[in-house]
């Protein structure tokens, strides 16, 4: 049965297939630390970047249903993955239905404005789940405001189960680091600006500025979705005031909360408490 949704202001909603969103939520803390959020983790069936559209929306679309009947009114898919597969279709054809004056809001577009303004060849490379180069999401995106640059994409199959297996920092990390960025650079040896196109690979920047070349610019999205909050909240009061301001996180988690707890730590620099939901 369709559960009401609570109409009274909540906080903000952010939503990863794993870990991965908390590199997106703490930067928009940094910028926002005003107001209230709720992270909610579906690590129980992480990674999302292997898996089909139709299963990406199916879990998405529940994460998202999950975080409005808590309370919330604006939703960040921090997650590159759900943003290509499941946003516009959540947007388009869910929203109306659940409550049109809810928000969606997702973590490619921020990603791509800055892109004009930094690449002097024209040739980006974009490294992301196999989901999202799949999906065709960055090329579309960017030639949207940038019909010049050209986009070459590489996905990097294993890096996101190196993170959620606290792998970031192995020896065996740097042979698959190494791999994907040597790949994605055969593609095109213009390429001098390169998109972390997924939200954990922030965490394996130590080696991926080790094995990326020279002159060759990375650009990670936690603080470029955070200027662009920011700026959405600028743009639009109505949502700001549907928002709390108390300072609080609060976890969940659809996994073992000891393994969020344990992980979760290492991202965030600071302890947490978690609790377990079911979707
Ligand atoms: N962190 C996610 C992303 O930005 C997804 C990783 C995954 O679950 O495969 O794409």
């Amino acid at each position: 049965m369709k559960q009401e949704l609570p109409t009274i202001p909540g906080p903000i909603g952010v939503f990863d297939s794993g870990y991965g969103g908390l590199t997106i939520l703490s930067k928009i803390r940094e910028a926002l630390p005003q107001y209230d959020y709720i992270y909610l983790g579906d690590n129980a069936r992480t990674p999302y970047g292997i898996r089909s559209f139709e299963i990406v929306y199916e879990f998405t679309l529940q994460a998202v249903t999950k975080l409005f009947e808590m309370g919330c009114h604006l939703v960040i898919l921090a997650c590159n993955t759900a943003s290509a597969k499941a946003l516009r279709s959540i947007q388009i054809n869910d929203l109306p239905e659940m409550d049109p004056a809810r928000r969606v809001l997702g973590v490619i577009r921020p990603t791509v404005e800055c892109i004009g303004s930094i690449t002097q060849s024209r040739h980006v490379g974009v490294l992301a789940t196999a989901g999202t180069i799949k999906s065709e999401s960055y090329p579309l995106e960017i030639h949207k405001l940038f019909p010049d640059i050209q986009v070459a994409g590489e996905a990097c199959p294993l890096w996101v189960s190196l993170v959620e297996n606290n792998e970031a920092e192995g020896d065996g990390t740097d042979y698959f680091v190494r791999k994907y960025i040597n790949e994605l650079l055969a593609k095109d040896t213009q390429i001098d600006t390169v998109i972390l196109g997924c939200t954990h690979y922030p965490l394996l920047l130590p080696k991926i500025k080790k094995h990326m070349p020279d002159g060759i610019a990375t650009v990670t999205q936690g603080e470029l979705v955070a200027d662009s909050l920011k700026d959405y909240f600028r743009r639009h009061p109505e949502m700001d005031a549907k928002c709390t301001k108390g300072g609080n996180c609060t976890y969940y988690t659809t996994e073992a909360e000891e393994k969020f707890i344990e992980s979760a730590s290492t991202f965030l620099n600071e302890a947490v408490t978690v609790q377990r939901i079911e979707l």
